[in-house]
């Protein structure tokens, strides 16, 4: 095995940064491809807590080198701010880090036009994290973006830089109706930041493609989730990258040749954060209990997440993009707290019934989920550290669930740090 791929098969914080840590012990490289810091990746070490934003996740292990992939878009200013608070907890970050060349960069001007964006939506916002993901993509669609090779040489970058600036005033000003951004103040920084960007740029697509021919082991971190892709998710409430697959392969530049498996990271209940349709949320006492006792509340914004009982039309849509050779199921132990578990098994919509979750919005909008419910276990999972050790009845939610999405299930999370894992 080289190439694994690891997605989020919901509406992203499956819980994947502590899966790819878990994984990274046995990899030479963690990648990620898409996505920028509006990725919040939660890794517990010893009870001790590290949130990742840009970096890879497998930062926290020796040996692993990580990749931030051409795929990505890059907030230099944040991500050194990252490289200095995990250097400051004691690992060494910036040495074992490449950023590819061609990863575009997200300027603070992005920022500001995503926030004017949702702003001026009202109601109708998407209720992003306000990071400028979607200004930096558009951008780089638009092609007038900057990326990190244009760090190479100080006054080309001005250029750049200042060009894209006088755009971006414009499009303030006259748009929005806003003042102008004060844009060499912001240049000044940005140039601060190119001198230790410089040290880490490189040919990342090459570095990877002789990793591949050298079989080292390789792990494609994707960020958010397949029902937040631009392309399969649920449009327009959506990010504006690829976390499926497919977009490890363009947001690395590793051939569908070489991918050997595909992980899929999937919670045992339903979460969410920002607007969008999420049929099985609960408004009740229930999602509460969801989101007190996994403690959903976002790791990049603080935002609450809408919490909801087990979505399986959801999942078998991200599935059937995916691909997934096996699920990683998150979080079983959250649900431990409840006598009873509902497990969504089909939705009725305006169109009739459907066991997917559909593409267009409206007939979402109309999904009410057809529940079956089954027993709770009734006990702390939390310190389980054999298959055999599991309640009958966790066991056969696990069963249940591999049935419902035709996957296999091969580990089980039960906590949040990284020895709470079970292969099964
Ligand atoms: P990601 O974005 O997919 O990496 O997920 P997040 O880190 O945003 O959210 C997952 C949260 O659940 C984090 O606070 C993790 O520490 C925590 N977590 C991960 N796996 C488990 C688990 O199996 N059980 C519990 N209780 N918490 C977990
Ligand atoms: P990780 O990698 C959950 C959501 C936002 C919003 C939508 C668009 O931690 O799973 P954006 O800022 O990307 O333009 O926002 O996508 N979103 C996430 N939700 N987990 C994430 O990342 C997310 N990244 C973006 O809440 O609804
Ligand atoms: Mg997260």
């Amino acid at each position: 095995m080289t190439v694994t791929i690891l997605v989020g098969c919901q509406w992203g914080d499956e819980g994947k940064g502590k899966i790819v840590d878990v994984l990274a012990s046995r990899m030479d490289v963690v990648a990620r491809y898409q996505g920028g810091n509006n990725a919040g990746h939660t890794v517990v070490i010893h009870g001790d807590k590290y949130v990742l934003h840009t970096l890879p996740s497998g930062i926290l292990h020796e040996g692993v080198t990580s990749v931030i992939g051409n795929g990505m878009v890059v907030d230099v200013m944040g991500l050194i701010r990252e490289i200095e608070e995990i250097e400051s907890q004691g690992f060494d970050a910036l040495n074992k880090l490449l950023v590819s060349e061609q990863a575009h960069l997200i300027l603070p001007q992005h920022g500001v036009l995503d926030k004017a964006r949702e702003q001026a939506l009202g109601s109708e916002r998407i209720g992003t994290t306000g990071k400028g993901i979607g200004a930096a993509y558009a951008e780089k669609m638009a092609r007038r973006g900057l990326r990190a090779c244009d760090f190479r040489n100080r006054d080309h970058f001005a250029s750049k830089y200042r060009e894209y600036a006088r755009h971006c005033n414009e499009v303030l000003t006259k748009f929005y109706g806003m003042e102008p951004l004060e844009t060499e103040s912001i240049l000044e920084e940005l140039q601060t930041c190119g001198e230790t960007i410089r040290k880490v740029l490189g040919d990342s697509v090459s570095f990877l493609n002789k990793a591949v021919r050298e079989k080292k082991q390789i792990l494609a971190e994707g960020a958010q989730g397949v029902l937040l892709d631009v392309d399969f998710g649920t449009y327009p409430f959506v990010t504006s990258s690829n976390p499926s697959p497919g977009g490890a392969c363009t947001g690395l530049g590793i051939s569908p040749r070489y991918i050997d498996s595909i992980t899929g990271i999937v919670k045992a209940y339903t979460t969410r954060v920002g607007q969008g349709p999420m049929p099985t949320e609960l408004h009740d006492e229930t999602g509460e209990t969801l989101r007190r006792e996994g403690g959903e509340f976002g790791a990049t914004t603080g935002r609450p997440r809408r919490c909801g009982w087990f979505d399986a039309p959801a999942v078998r849509r991200a599935l059937q993009i995916a691909g997934c050779t096996e699920i990683t199921l998150t979080k079983l132990d959250v649900l431990s707290v409840f006598d009873e578990i509902k497990v969504c098994t089909s939705y009725e919509t305006s169109q009739g019934p459907m066991d997917l979750l559909p593409f267009d919005l409206e007939v979402l909008k109309s999904a009410r989920p057809v529940y079956e419910t089954v027993p709770g276990w009734g006990t702390d999972l939390s310190e389980v550290r054999e298959t055999g050790a599991l309640p009958e009845k966790a066991d056969a939610y696990i069963k249940r669930l591999r049935e419902l999405l035709d996957t296999p299930i091969n580990m089980v999370s039960l906590g949040p740090d990284r020895k709470q894992t079970l292969c099964i």
